[in-house]
């Protein structure tokens, strides 16, 4: 494979910083990779597209989930812009449903996307993932 796994995850992720298309994301440090479980969409020996996250337990009950369930915390999701709309990124999610579900109950995540119709189309209706809750703004001066 070319270059080292962690440095094309790098790179990836400053791409996708410069595409500046989900609120406050950041190119990611080698810390921020650390500890993930990370899955790869590999082209002739580059990273065309990556999803990583890591196991956690609920600490409280809330109206989704009650305490001390395990879920799969999806951090990261990205697919090179020319290879998108190939079903790329949802083969990434799948895998990783099928490699998580013998350890976890269920599968989470946090959007920032500014593309949100694309991206809840995405997650929700091809995906299979439930609606939980959203935090909106309007800036008024
Ligand atoms: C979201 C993303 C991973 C999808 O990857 P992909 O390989 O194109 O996904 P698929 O080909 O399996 O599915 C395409 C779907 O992606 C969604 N999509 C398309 N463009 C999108 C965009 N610019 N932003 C978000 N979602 C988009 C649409 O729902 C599309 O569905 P459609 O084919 O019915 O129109 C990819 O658009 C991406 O990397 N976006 C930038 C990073 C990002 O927003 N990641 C998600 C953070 S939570």
């Amino acid at each position: 494979m070319t270059g080292t796994v962690v440095g094309q995850l790098i790179s990836l992720s400053e791409k996708w910083e410069r595409e500046n298309c989900c609120h406050g994301y950041y190119k990611n440090t080698l810390d921020d990779i650390k500890g993930n479980r990370i899955f790869l969409a590999v082209e002739g020996g580059t990273v065309v597209g990556y999803l990583f996250g890591h196991k956690e337990v609920t600490e409280k009950t809330t109206s989704v989930y009650e305490a001390g369930t395990s879920f799969f915390e999806i951090e990261e999701l990205y697919v090179k812009p020319e290879y998108r709309n190939r079903g790329i990124g949802s083969a990434l999610f799948q895998y990783m449903e099928k490699a998580v579900s013998p350890d976890v109950d269920m599968l989470m995540l946090g959007t920032a996307t500014k593309n949100f119709r694309a991206i809840l189309h995405f997650y929700i209706e091809e995906l299979g993932m439930e609606f939980w809750s959203a935090r909106l703004f309007k800036k008024i001066r």
